[in-house]
């Protein structure tokens, strides 16, 4: 289901009363709900969910932790998920029948998700079938759909995240020749740079053209790129990079691998989300740093690392719009209908799909 899907199913307008609610008096109903279901309800919050929600989350993490955690709590009859509609599949996928996942805004989305669907990625499979054969290990990102990974899954593949991209590219190309890398070009790139692949045996797999963007020659063609991208993360630019060393040449630049190419190369550092955080925790008081990632994240990075001189990559940058559509009120909104009984936005992924999704998922949670 795509964002437009997801905004027109019912159940997505946030009552009146929500809206004219003081946010003392919201944030102590959220407290009073915790407490009066205690262990039955969950909330996992992304590093990237604002401040106002991640404040009542009982754990929080990155979308690899999330998805371990979701798998290993057991107890919890209701996990409201704070965070993007994908990472809510992936937590219904992986946890039993009975408990219920609940996304407090449908409109939570991921753009970068919206990027491949599952009719492009068939028609993009049988043509580098066509082109490569049975030589190609399907992965995806966690950042898709669930028919994704169910796709992914049936052919052997497996989920990815940021954090574990360099073992698990570096995994499926042990299985075969070459992979399919969805739905984010820069992940994919990046990471196969990393472990030591040239970016001339790297190929770009237009969906909408359904053709496949190389140079050189087809059969050196080892890593095969989906055209995706992360809307927030495609914001920082070399330019960014390059004013700052100007201005700012003592900074520490710092970014996620959702960034372009030549922005990671730029850098001095590139890693995961939790890569990013464990860096500035443990940077030494009165060092500089320019992060390149969401701004909630950088916002709270700021606020909880005094000692040292954090800024954005990018002066002009905003949080992650769909991140940002989980907001208190939601969050209020989505609790007290579990207690009403008359539960909002459940995310129920459907069996046959979520057998051959867990097989994705499933080979990357054994790795890492
Ligand atoms: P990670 O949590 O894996 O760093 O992913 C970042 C992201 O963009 C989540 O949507
Ligand atoms: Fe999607 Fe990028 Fe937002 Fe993450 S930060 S949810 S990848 S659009």
């Amino acid at each position: 289901m795509n964002i437009l899907d997801m905004a027109s199913t019912a159940g997505h307008v946030l009552p009146e009363k929500y809206k004219t609610m003081s946010v003392e008096d919201m944030g102590k109903a959220v407290q009073n709900i915790k407490q009066r279901m205690g262990n039955r309800l969950y909330i996992p919050g992304h590093h990237y969910q604002r401040e106002e929600v991640i404040r009542f989350s009982d754990v929080t993490g990155d979308s690899l932790q999330l998805a371990q955690l979701s798998a290993q709590n057991r107890e919890a009859d209701y996990i409201v998920f704070c965070g993007v509609h994908f990472m809510a599949e992936t937590a219904d996928i992986l946890t039993e029948e009975g408990q219920t996942v609940i996304l407090p805004d449908m409109r939570a989305g991921c753009s970068m998700a919206d990027m491949a669907n599952i009719a492009q990625t068939e028609r993009a499979w049988t043509k580098l079938q066509e082109l490569f054969g049975d030589t190609i290990l399907p992965l995806t990102y966690v950042n898709s759909t669930a028919a994704i990974k169910a796709f992914v899954g049936k052919n052997g593949g497996a989920t990815v995240t940021s954090s574990n991209a360099q073992e698990m590219v570096s995994w499926a190309l042990e299985q075969k020749e070459r992979i399919l890398f969805l739905p984010d070009q820069h992940l994919g790139r990046n990471t196969a740079f990393d472990i030591g692949i040239p970016l001339n045996e790297m190929a770009v797999y237009d969906p909408h053209k359904e053709e496949l963007i190389y140079e050189g020659e087809l059969e050196d063609m080892k890593v095969l790129l989906w055209k995706g991208h992360c809307s927030v993360h495609e914001n920082f630019t070399t330019a960014n990079v390059e004013a700052l060393r100007k201005e700012q040449p003592a900074m520490n630049i710092i970014v996620h691998p959702e960034c372009r190419r030549e922005v990671v190369a730029l850098s001095d550092y590139a890693g995961s989300t939790s890569y990013i955080i464990d860096m500035i925790e443990k940077a030494e008081a009165g060092t500089a740093w320019a992060i390149g990632t969401e701004m909630n994240l950088v916002k709270r990075l700021i606020a909880k690392n005094p000692d040292k001189n954090i800024i954005s990559l990018n002066p002009n940058m905003c949080p992650c719009l769909t991140m940002n559509r989980i907001d208190l009120p939601h969050l209020l909104w989505a609790l007290e209908s579990i207690e009403q009984g008359t539960i909002i936005n459940p995310i129920k992924v459907e069996r046959s799909i979520a057998d051959n999704a867990i097989l994705a998922l499933n080979r990357m949670l054994e790795r890492v």
